[in-house]
């Protein structure tokens, strides 16, 4: 079986707030989508990577990624979109052949090769749609707009607690086959279309279909980094392994 990996790396990273998209910012002196594609290639599961980028930095990602001597599989750079929704889609448009498609976000540099593994194996096992998923460490509470009004803090009600138990946390790489997952983008296609909305992840798009998702064991090291924060707390992960 074949399986392809779509990277989104076409983000600007405005919550980051540097002056470079953020898949160019550095992680320990190497670009957090260089280290993404690395896991992926490390994985040994993934035969070819398509690269979502910003337009005005395509070919400085593919000059990058040809140049890196831990990814051997070949790298394909493409335009992203608008919104993630757009530019995996604009990915899955420029891949070719192939059974399995992975979606990773470069914005989680340190995702391990064995949880790509895992996705991939649990796709292979015949689930259309796998996510990583971590259990809540937090009490969620669902609360009520509109605010309280009053002296104060801004305040707003608690409705309820939820039952944490049955939540997951999803990360990246998210896996299909795909056929799936391109019937789920072209349904997604025509809902951005209508309602203006753009799913914030690939198995939403599925569950709108109507069809299943199953979740396996995340990993700590899978964390999303948005904030300068994150970086920081990559940073301590990274360390870890010297
Ligand atoms: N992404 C993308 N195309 C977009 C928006 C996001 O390929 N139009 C990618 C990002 O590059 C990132 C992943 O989707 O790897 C997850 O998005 P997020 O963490 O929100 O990154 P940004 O959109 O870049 O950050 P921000 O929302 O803070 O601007
Ligand atoms: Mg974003």
């Amino acid at each position: 079986m074949t399986t392809l990996a779509i990277l989104t790396a076409a983000g600007s990273g405005s919550r980051l707030g540097r002056s470079i998209p953020k898949a160019l910012v550095h992680l320990g002196g190497t670009p957090l989508v260089v280290h993404a594609a690395r896991s992926l290639d490390r994985s040994g599961a993934v035969d070819a990577i398509v690269v979502t980028a910003p337009a005005d930095y395509t070919e400085q990602i593919s000059r990058l990624l040809d140049g890196d001597p831990q990814v051997d599989v070949p790298v394909t750079v493409v335009a992203g979109g608008s919104t993630r929704q757009a530019s995996v889609a604009a990915g899955l448009a420029a891949a070719g052949e192939a059974s399995v498609v992975l979606v990773h976000d470069a914005a989680r540099p340190l995702a391990p090769a064995r949880l790509v593994r895992r996705v991939v194996d649990a796709v292979q096992a015949g689930h259309g749609a796998v996510v990583p998923g971590m259990p809540l460490v937090d009490t969620v509470k669902r609360v009520a707009a509109p605010p309280l009004q009053g002296s104060g803090p801004r305040a707003e009600s608690v409705q309820d607690t939820v039952e944490r138990s049955g939540l997951r946390a999803v990360q990246t790489p998210q896996g299909f086959s795909h056929d799936l997952l391109t019937r789920a983008h072209a349904h997604g296609a025509a809902r951005a279309e209508d309602q203006d909305m753009a799913a914030s992840d690939d198995a939403g798009l599925v569950e709108s279909l109507g069809e299943a998702v199953v979740v396996v064991r995340g990993d700590e090291r899978a964390m999303k980094i948005t904030t300068a924060r994150d970086l920081e707390i990559a940073d301590l992960l990274l360390a870890e392994d010297e």
